[in-house]
C-alpha cells in the first residue's frame, strides 16, 4: 500500500523538510498550511491544502472532502505549534510576573486545542492496518522531567498536548486496532520557532530540520507497534511523562 502521509503546518521549519523527505521516499504527501503555499515547492507526489482557519469545524470539512475522495492516511505528522509570537507580543514567561491570561490562551489554543481537533477527526480516515500520528511536542511539556521552570505557558500547553494524545491513542487502538501515537521531542531544531533561543546550544545540538526528518522517520519505523502511545525524543530515548 502507498504510503499516504499529511503534514500539517506545511510552511514551518520541520514540516518542510519532512514534506521532503516522505515525498523523496516515494509518499504522496498532503500537506496543510494556513499559508497559500505552491505545489512546486517541492518535487514527488504533494498536494498542499490552505487552511487558513484551523478550527473543528474547517478541520472537519477538509478531513471530510479527504473522506470523499477515499483517501486513507497511514502516517499523520501534526506539526503545529509556537513558542514566541512577535505580533502579539507572546515571549516565553521566565517568571510568575510574567504570565498572562491572553499568551496562556494563545499557547493552549495553538500547542494543545489545534491538535486536539485533528485528533478528532483524523480517526476517521487513518488506516486500520497500519497506521502512525505524530504530535510534535517537546521535553520541556514533561511533567516529571521540569526541573528548571519558566516557560509556563509553553510547557503546559505542550503537556496539555501529549495528555490529548495518550488520551486518544486509547480511543484510537479500540477503534482502528493497528495504530500508534507518538509525541515527539525534535531536540532543538534551527527553525524560526527556536532562533531567539539558540544562543547557548551547542552547535553539534542544533540540528538542522533535514537532520530532524530523517530521525523522527528512522525512528518511528523502530518503535513497538504493540504499544499504542510512545513519547520519544530525537535520540529515539523514551521521555518520560
Ligand atoms: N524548533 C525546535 O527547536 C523545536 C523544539 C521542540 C519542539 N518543537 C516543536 O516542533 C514543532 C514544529 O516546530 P518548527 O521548529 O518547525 O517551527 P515553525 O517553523 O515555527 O513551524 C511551526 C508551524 O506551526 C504552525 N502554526 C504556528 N502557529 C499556528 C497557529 N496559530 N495556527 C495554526 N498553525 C500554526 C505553522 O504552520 P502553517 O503556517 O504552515 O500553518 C508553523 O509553520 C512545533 O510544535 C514545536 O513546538 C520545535
Amino acid at each position: 500500500m502507498k504510503n499516504n502521509v499529511l503534514i500539517v503546518g506545511a510552511s514551518g521549519g520541520i514540516a518542510s523538510a519532512l514534506i521532503e523527505q516522505y515525498s523523496s521516499e516515494g509518499a504522496r504527501v498532503f500537506a496543510v498550511s494556513r499559508a497559500p503555499l505552491s505545489d512546486t515547492n517541492h518535487s514527488g507526489d504533494v498536494t498542499y491544502h490552505q487552511l487558513a482557519e484551523q478550527d473543528d469545524r474547517h478541520i472537519s470539512e477538509f478531513v471530510e472532502q479527504l473522506a470523499e475522495q477515499q483517501v486513507v492516511l497511514t502516517t499523520v505528522v501534526i506539526t503545529t505549534g509556537f513558542l514566541h509570537r512577535e505580533s502579539d507580543g507572546i515571549h516565553p514567561e521566565k517568571r510568575l510576573e510574567d504570565v498572562s491570561e491572553q499568551a496562556l490562551a494563545a499557547y493552549f489554543s495553538t500547542n494543545s486545542i489545534i491538535p486536539a481537533m485533528w485528533l478528532k477527526h483524523l480517526v476517521n480516515i487513518m488506516s486500520k492496518e497500519g497506521s502512525t500520528l505524530v504530535c510534535l511536542s517537546a521535553r520541556v511539556g514533561s511533567i516529571s522531567d521540569n526541573g528548571l521552570g519558566g516557560w509556563y505557558g509553553y510547557r503546559a500547553s505542550k503537556a496539555a498536548l501529549n495528555m490529548l494524545v495518550k488520551t486518544a491513542s486509547v480511543e484510537y487502538k479500540r477503534r482502528l486496532k493497528d495504530v500508534m501515537l507518538v509525541c515527539y521531542h525534535p531536540g532543538t531544531v534551527d527553525t524560526g520557532l527556536s532562533k531567539p533561543f539558540q544562543k547557548n546550544v551547542a552547535a553539534k545540538k542544533l540540528f538542522t530540520p533535514e537532520f530532524t526528518a530523517k530521525q523522527l522517520i528512522h525512528h518511528l519505523s523502530a518503535l513497538n507497534r504493540d504499544q499504542s502511545c510512545h513519547f520519544i525524543d530525537w535520540n529515539g530515548e523514551v521521555v518520560t511523562w
